[in-house]
């Protein structure tokens, strides 16, 4: 962590007095931490503490008051990593709207470095649809949630929503310096979403895959410093802007084919999540299909099996992963795709777990490794599932 540069967005919540402590542990861990307050947060932690414990001037307006600008632009872009704790339910709601009637928020907004927050409220706050679809919705954009703890609140009411202590908001921080150093330089390919081969100018064949996985990979690599080259199907939700992805959006299976073997040579790590076509239309109608007759036969040609393409181009030093979604005898296809292909592993879901395959934000999976032993998971978020993955990727590596 030593020369890092940190930015600690503190908003108003109670919990905002746990930051003095936070402030501290980076300080001396070596980190130059900046710390912007929201209005509301100065009323319960003193910008004079935080500015003693930081050793750094405690920025929480647009300009200081003999009329001098706090740029949030430069702010955003000269740091390593933004904070942002406590993320009231205030916060994290204009966080994932795009509102921005503070300096901290203009700073996220303008933020390329990556982002965590650690959510902080009362009980049934935390427990309210609206937030829990805010946090949702700031983990799609790809930031990193510091998952709230239970205890005992201000309230005195006892369950979910207390912030994170400041030793275990620092142990994510440590982890994502770390893995820093391993994927460093490290080029990783990753796919997500579905195909659609078109039928006509207007219809198409495709899947359920929203991509989500792919994504949730892709943030979790380019967190830990690899340069990632994305390849998303159609209708796969954009990111916030994050300086270690590439993304490249294609249509056709024949089109991520060709996307992916251009790239897989510069790449040491490659992982498959996207729902490729099997089948596509022999012949896409050049003018949409007339409704004729009762029955209509479209003649489908296989495509390609990309994975099993780069597999047959694999070199020792690569890692490829790919995915296998089955709906029966999961272990078994598994296994035999991962042995068909060439790969290093694969992930097996099974759409009979629940909470597990396309749309949501949870996956049950289980890794299945060429040269060791399978790894089952529970039922966990898609952000966990891609973590333990890279911890997994740097293992197989070392
Ligand atoms: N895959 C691919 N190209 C295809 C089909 C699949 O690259 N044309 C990749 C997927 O991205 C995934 C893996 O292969 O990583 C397994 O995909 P899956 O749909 O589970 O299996 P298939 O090989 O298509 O076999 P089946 O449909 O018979 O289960």
């Amino acid at each position: 962590m030593k020369g890092k540069r940190i930015l600690l967005g503190i908003s108003g919540g109670i919990a905002a007095y746990k930051c003095c402590a936070l402030v501290r542990l980076m300080v001396k861990a070596g980190a130059h931490v900046q710390v912007v307050l929201t209005p509301d947060a100065a009323e319960f932690v003193s910008p004079l503490t935080l500015s003693v414990l930081s050793k750094n001037r405690v920025l929480s307006a647009f300009s200081t008051q003999d009329g001098q600008w706090n740029n949030h632009v430069d702010l955003a872009l000269q740091s390593d990593l933004l904070i942002i704790a406590p993320a009231t339910a205030n916060t994290l709601g204009k966080m994932a709207n795009g509102l921005c009637d503070n300096l901290l928020l203009a700073t996220y907004l303008s933020a390329k470095c990556s982002v965590m927050f650690a959510p902080a409220m009362d009980l049934d706050m935390h427990e309210h649809p609206s937030v829990k679809q805010n946090i949702k919705q700031l983990i799609s954009y790809g930031n990193h949630l510091i998952p709230a703890e239970s205890g005992e609140l201000a309230s005195g009411l006892v369950g979910a929503g207390r912030m994170a202590e400041p030793e275990t908001i620092m142990q994510h921080i440590v982890n994502y310096f770390d893995g820093d150093k391993k994927l460093k330089g490290k080029q990783v390919l990753v796919t997500a979403g579905p195909t659609y081969e078109a039928i006509d100018p207007v219809r198409f064949i495709g899947n359920h895959s929203t991509g989500k996985m792919g994504l949730a990979i892709a943030t979790a690599f380019a967190a830990q410093g690899a340069e990632v080259i994305l390849i998303c199907g159609p209708g796969v939700q954009q990111l916030s802007n994050n300086s270690n992805i590439n993304r490249i959006d294609v249509i056709a299976a024949s089109e991520m084919h060709q996307v992916c073997v251009h790239h897989f040579k510069k790449a040491d790590i490659t992982i498959m999540a996207a729902a490729v076509a099997d089948y596509k239309p022999a012949q896409a109608a050049t003018q949409k299909i007339k409704k004729k007759g009762e029955n209509l036969i479209i003649d489908l040609l296989k495509n390609p099996d990309i994975l099993q393409d780069l597999g047959t181009k694999k070199t020792a030093k690569q890692l490829l992963i790919g995915f296998a979604l089955e709906t029966q005898n999961e272990l078994e296809h598994a296994k035999d795709k991962l042995k068909r292909k060439n790969l290093d592993a694969i992930i097996l879901n099974s759409l009979n777990d629940k909470g597990a395959g396309f749309g949501g934000d949870t996956n049950k999976v289980t890794f299945i490794f060429k040269s060791k032993k399978n790894k089952a998971l529970p039922l966990m978020s898609k952000q966990m599932v891609a973590e333990t993955l890279v911890v997994e990727v740097v293992k197989l590596m070392e």
